[in-house]
């Protein structure tokens, strides 16, 4: 039997609908749409692409978007002094600083500059400690995507056992965290984890990120599970030709899962809605801390 294919794009652009309507309500109360910045250094190619993309979709549910281009050997001084501008513009509700960054630049430092208040990546200690703690936070975007996608398959998720693969601050350890906000029983699995096929093989709910093309066979899948893959690599076939795969042999575990995200056109297209959320939940709540003073 053939799982359940999760149409990431689908729940995007419904997500991005309801968003529209938000923001033009948002703009109607408060006489301006929410605003979004966004800084690019450099010009690697994968990160053209996925700037341009989040440009086009921040226009088109009707909120402003702020684009910053500098050159790959700008000084950290000059990155940290836009930041410091973007902060005090009203006109700004979010920050995103496309990573990676050229080498020599201190990513942490250049984090931590920006305003939680407009943190929209949810990158900053304080939003990280705020959602370790279960505080209210603007939350990663990838792993709010795959909750949006969890949500819409699962009444509840309490009880399920959960296996996260890959333990970044991008999206492993915040993915464990909303996982453990909704009582699964949570793993978080990294390169020297020992053996990894049994614990795959407990999981109800699989989510991979490790950036590993195909690493995880589909004969590690539980039967029935609902498998996410967040990877997204090009590789090379036997043809000559390239194809975009995950971090799950999708052709195999397609036959065990429950369900399943396909690659691309899963968890890809929820992680620039989720931003835009992200940016309108900003707007909202800084323009209610002011009306409060
Ligand atoms: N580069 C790849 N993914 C991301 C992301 O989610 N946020 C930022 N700022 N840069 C990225």
């Amino acid at each position: 039997m053939s799982a359940f294919l999760i149409d990431g794009k689908a729940a995007a652009r419904q997500l991005r609908e309801r968003l529209a309507q938000d923001v033009s309500a948002f703009a109607k109360r408060h006489g301006r749409a929410p605003g979004l910045a966004v800084i690019l250094v450099g010009t690697d190619p994968a990160s053209e692409v996925y700037v341009r993309n989040k440009v086009l979709q921040t226009e088109e549910v009707g909120m402003h978007s702020f684009e910053y281009r500098l050159p790959a050997d700008t000084p950290e001084e000059r990155l940290l002094a836009q930041i410091d501008t973007l902060n005090r513009d009203d006109r700004v509700d979010g920050i995103l600083v496309q990573l990676p960054l050229p080498a020599g630049i201190d990513v942490t430092r250049v984090i931590e500059r920006i305003d939680p208040a407009k943190d929209v990546d949810g990158f900053t200690i304080a939003n990280a400690g705020r959602l370790a703690t279960g505080l209210d936070a603007l939350v990663p975007c990838t792993p709010t995507g795959v909750m949006f996608l969890l949500r819409n398959l699962h009444p509840t998720l309490v009880g399920m056992n959960a296996l996260v693969i890959g333990a970044s601050n991008i999206v492993g350890k915040p993915m464990a965290r909303l996982l453990l906000q909704e009582r699964c029983t949570v793993t978080i699995a990294h390169s020297k984890t020992v053996d990894l096929e049994a614990r795959c093989r407990q999981a109800d709910i699989l989510v991979v990120a490790t950036g590993v093309p195909q690493m995880i066979p589909g004969d590690w899948v539980k039967p029935g599970a609902t498998v996410i893959d967040v990877g997204i690599s090009r590789i090379k076939q036997e043809n000559g030709t390239t194809k975009l795969v995950g971090d799950v042999h999708f052709e195999s575990a397609v036959e065990r899962a429950g369900a399943i995200t396909p690659v691309p056109g899963g968890v890809g297209p929820m992680t620039i809605a989720c931003l835009l959320a992200n940016t309108l939940s900003a707007a909202q709540r800084r323009t209610e801390v002011q009306s409060h003073l």
